[in-house]
């Protein structure tokens, strides 16, 4: 049984959707604290056989431990994580509760089921694997030029990545300190059905809907590099699968856009989708106050999982984000 925390969030009901459909004979157990980010609704089609669902924090000792010996976990995707970068300014806190504790108590609940010493597995546990996923804002904030790899030096900036970052290096540690078999994956920002209505996307569309004012930080010229989410629970499920014992994977689209850029693209999808009898969206684009050290830009290098793993990012930017305007126009 695969352990997934975080699977009614975001990315995990991805993931979960991706696995119930394509490794139906997988049973999954879903671990979740249900937080304000997430959306029971989504996973709650798949709950029933095979696929159990847990309402609980990954900080919970007891209860994960519980978990592994009664439903004896024999892998854990490891998505549940505080993500919003503004929430980590103003309570970062509950960051370093759950990104950081949290992972310490999963890794140590992994080898305590599957690990009789260091660097010797029990029997029957050889393909036991720890999936952490991550998120490039460890690598810190690029210049108007180059690209993170997996070579790139962490520098996290905000609370959120300081704590992502921090979970990186105690799943590397438990690789090198005890042979857990564990693989990290960081990825660029997702966008896609399900996501949390105070992440940017969703911002500007609902924004654009009620017919209010579509803020942007500072400048627009803050640039990210999309990724479709369902193309993200592939690449997951791949890594999960075939990647290397102890490698970190970049997962990333190679769509950079500024978040002006983005703005007005989605403001023209708009106009033709769903046109405003108020003249076009982008009148509604308006530069505020810039986040407290906001990261100019990041870009993922996927040659890695791409040459490694042959994983391509299939979706194209402008269909993925008509999809997920879509879905969102209709929430
Ligand atoms: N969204 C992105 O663009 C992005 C990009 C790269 C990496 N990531 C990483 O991917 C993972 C998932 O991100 P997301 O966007 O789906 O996040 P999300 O905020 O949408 O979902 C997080 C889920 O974790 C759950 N959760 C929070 N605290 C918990 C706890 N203590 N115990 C159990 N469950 C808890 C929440 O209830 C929620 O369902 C995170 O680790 C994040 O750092 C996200």
């Amino acid at each position: 049984m695969i352990l997934i925390t975080g699977g009614a969030g975001f990315i995990g009901s991805h993931v979960v959707a991706h696995f119930r459909q394509f490794f139906p004979q997988t049973p999954l157990m879903i671990l979740d604290a249900l937080t304000y980010a997430s959306n029971y609704a989504t996973v709650k089609p798949y709950i029933g056989l095979d696929c159990y669902f847990t309402q609980g924090s990954i900080g919970d000792e007891a209860l994960v431990r519980g978990l592994f010996d009664r439903h004896d976990i024999r892998h854990v995707i490891h998505l549940a994580a505080e993500s919003h970068v503004d929430n980590s300014i103003h309570s970062p806190g509950i960051f370093v509760d759950t990104n950081v504790r949290g992972t310490f108590v999963l890794l140590e609940a992994a080898r305590a089921h599957w690990m009789q010493a260091p660097h010797q597995v029990k029997d029957g546990y050889a393909d036991s694997r720890f999936h952490h996923v991550s998120t490039d804002e460890v690598y810190g904030s690029l210049g108007d030029t180059g690209y993170f790899t997996e070579a790139s030096p962490y520098q996290p900036n905000s609370p959120y990545s300081a704590t992502k970052a921090a979970s990186d290096f105690l799943v590397r540690a438990a690789f090198h300190t005890y042979g857990l078999n564990v693989v990290t994956t960081n990825c660029s920002n997702n966008y896609g059905p399900h996501q949390h209505s105070e992440k940017l996307i969703p911002t500007i569309v609902r924004s654009a809907k009620q017919w209010q004012r579509i803020p942007i930080y500072g400048s627009g010229k803050q640039t990210r590099d999309w990724l479709y989410v369902s193309d993200h629970a592939g690449a997951i499920e791949r890594v999960f699968h075939h990647g290397q014992s102890g490698a970190t994977y970049l997962i990333g689209g190679r769509n950079e856009r500024s978040n002006l850029e983005l703005a007005h693209l989605i403001c023209s999808i708009l106009d033709s989708k769903y046109p405003s009898s108020n003249g076009p969206y982008s009148t509604l684009i308006e530069m505020v106050s810039d986040r407290p050290g906001h990261d100019w830009r990041y870009a993922i290098n996927p040659e890695f999982i791409e040459r490694d793993l042959g994983w391509v990012a299939p979706t194209d930017f402008e269909w993925g984000l008509s999809e997920t305007i879509d879905w969102l126009w209709a929430q």
